[in-house]
């Protein structure tokens, strides 16, 4: 019941054919000032899992208000079933600090590295420090979870 309205963003990982992979996470978290640091909780089940156990980098991107469509398809389909990024055709540029993307249209796109990890359950929480960040030139406001499959401002 206390679930909503709810954070979300986007961590993006390299996979083992070049391919960037964007999945939705609401179960993520700043966790230290300095260095500046952020946690995210992802299922043993995600490819994205399968991918945090071989990279150590990584994108988080805090979606814009319309980007309602790529939340749902990243939190919805598998890349290992397909490139979510093509399919929606997302605009996107290359990360400055690590071999990433960046999602062009996102409010703010940290690049991270890998620091930690906790076995949660049947969550993993991966922390990595942030080593890049990139605000997007206008103040656009930032997409939350309203509901279930319900996206939008607050
Ligand atoms: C709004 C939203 C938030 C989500 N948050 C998380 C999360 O924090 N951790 C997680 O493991 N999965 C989360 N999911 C589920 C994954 O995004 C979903 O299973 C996705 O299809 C996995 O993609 P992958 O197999 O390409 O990694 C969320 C889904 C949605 C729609």
């Amino acid at each position: 019941m206390l679930q909503y309205p709810e954070t979300v963003g986007i961590i993006i990982v390299k996979d083992e054919d070049g391919r960037y992979n964007p999945m939705s996470a609401s179960w993520v978290m700043l966790t230290s000032i300095e260095p500046r640091m952020i946690a995210i909780s992802i299922g043993f089940e995600r490819y994205t899992y399968e991918l945090m156990r071989k990279q150590s980098e990584f994108v988080i991107s805090f979606p814009s208000a319309g980007m309602a469509a790529e939340v749902k398809l990243f939190g919805s389909e598998s890349g290992r079933d397909m490139d979510k990024l093509k399919q929606l055709g997302t605009p996107t540029q290359p990360a400055t600090k690590i071999d990433g993307l960046l999602l062009s249209e996102a409010t703010v796109n940290y690049e991270c590295v890998l620091k930690d990890t906790l076995i949660t359950g049947d969550h993993m929480i991966f922390s990595g420090e942030i080593v890049a960040s990139h605000k997007h030139v206008d103040d656009l406001p930032r997409l939350y979870v309203l509901g279930p499959k319900e996206f939008g401002v607050l």
